[in-house]
């Protein structure tokens, strides 16, 4: 089968790789008929994800048509339309027991490997290095996927491919990203990073009940979408941020802080984004957390920051101390897409979101690595891509 695979940093390719089998009586594959390309996959594209090999396929929002199921797959047959969350779980164990997927404890085929960096393992997962698992991809026609009773949702009929596709990552991840902060009427959330997943927690945020969403980025476009929404926006470049919110919020901070930009904040946004740069460069650090830094001194006594942007390792020069003696919450996870499926999917039918606003592009696979390249440089007005293989 054709499918898009890592070879180096800026180097995606389309090419023939062998065709996924079934290998366990668990599994089921997919014909896959729309996939996209998330922010997490920038941080593979950009160099900055560890234990990647060459050839790796990647891609972690994924949907299509059950082709083939193992003899011990009973909830799907050939032919289901299904959407395919991007943590892979086994639906039995203890976390996966408790609601708690992305922390599976048996998804993970690398599992000592990131028990021993980050002190446990969580869940495997698509698309996304060999300390998670080594699993291929969905930017591909074919994926195999594990667990698949677990690991699917039947789409209605009446929904199109782009209005499902998203409930295999962004869609929960914004939403799960607003439900950390525990909104209540008349809250004010703070949301950096308006891309695609800022976007999903900006539209989630006012379903949950915020009176005001301050949406935080330097994107023209992105910060127009948010507008539509409903946000007010603040232009990173253009305002100090602490200064403007704290202004906006009667000096107190906000209810509460999204932090959905991550490891990779851009380098014009500060000068401590620029120090970070630098040591990451030189092996000094392994993250930068310039966001992470705002979000707190940003959020008011007791409130709330919720962090969806995705870090890798150690964090630097963290404001614990305003944290602690100022009462703060942390909420954070890589999303556990199967907890949030049947409920969002609700939330589109009943016609509250249309996830499909996000997309601005759309190709074939083998356009992957130009589009690629186009959405990190978030060039063309491009927010969201969407490949039809
Ligand atoms: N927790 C999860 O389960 C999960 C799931 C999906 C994505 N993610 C992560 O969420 C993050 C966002 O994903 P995305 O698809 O929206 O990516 P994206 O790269 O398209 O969006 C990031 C946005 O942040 C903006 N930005 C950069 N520096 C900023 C700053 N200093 N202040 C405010 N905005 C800034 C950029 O201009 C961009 O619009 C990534 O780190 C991704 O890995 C996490
Ligand atoms: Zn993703
Ligand atoms: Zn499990």
């Amino acid at each position: 089968m054709k499918a898009l695979t890592w070879h180096g940093k800026s180097d995606m390719r389309y090419e023939t790789v062998p065709d996924p089998q079934i290998e366990d009586a668990k599994d089921a594959i997919i014909k896959v008929t729309s996939c996209a390309i998330c922010g997490s996959d920038l941080h593979i594209y950009d160099g900055v994800m560890a234990c990647m090999e060459h050839g790796d396929v990647i891609g972690h929002e994924t949907m299509g048509e059950v082709v083939e199921v193992g003899a011990d797959t009973s909830k799907l047959k050939v032919g289901d339309r299904v959407v395919i969350p991007f943590t892979i779980a086994c639906g039995e164990c203890f976390f996966c027991q408790r609601g708690f997927f992305s922390g599976c404890e048996r998804s993970n085929r690398d599992f000592d490997k990131a028990k021993k960096m980050w002190g446990n393992s969580p869940a495997g997962l698509f698309g996304y290095s060999h300390l998670l698992g080594g699993y291929s991809g969905g930017q591909a026609e074919y994926l195999r996927v594990p667990y698949a009773d677990v690991g699917h949702i039947k789409v209605p009929s009446n929904l199109s491919d782009d209005q499902a596709l998203f409930l295999s990552d962004i869609f929960p991840t914004g939403y799960m990203a607003a439900e950390f902060c525990d909104i209540k009427p008349g809250d004010t959330i703070a949301i950096w990073g308006c891309g695609p997943v800022g976007q999903m927690a900006i539209r989630s945020a006012f379903i949950l009940g915020a009176e005001r969403v301050i949406a935080i980025d330097t994107v023209p476009e992105r910060l127009a979408l948010a507008a539509a929404a409903g946000a007010e926006v603040l232009d990173f470049a253009e305002a100090d941020i602490y200064d403007e919110i704290m202004a906006r919020t009667e000096g107190r901070g906000a209810d509460a802080c999204i932090d959905a930009v991550g490891t990779e904040p851009d380098t014009t946004s500060g000068f401590m984004a620029v120090i970070d740069r630098i040591k990451v460069a030189t092996f000094m650090g392994t993250d930068r957390p310039h966001v992470l830094r705002q979000a707190i001194m940003c959020c008011r006594n007791f409130g709330t920051v919720s962090i969806v942007g995705v870090y890798a390792g150690f964090l630097d020069k963290m404001p614990m101390g305003s944290a602690i003696n100022r009462g703060l919450t942390f909420r954070m996870a890589q999303t556990p897409v199967q907890r949030y499926m049947p409920k969002l999917l609700g939330l589109i039918e009943e016609g509250r979101i249309d996830p499909s606003f996000v997309i601005t592009h759309k190709g074939k696979l083998e356009d992957g690595p130009e589009l690629y390249k186009t959405f990190r440089d978030k060039a063309d007005g491009c927010i969201k891509v969407v490949l039809n293989p």
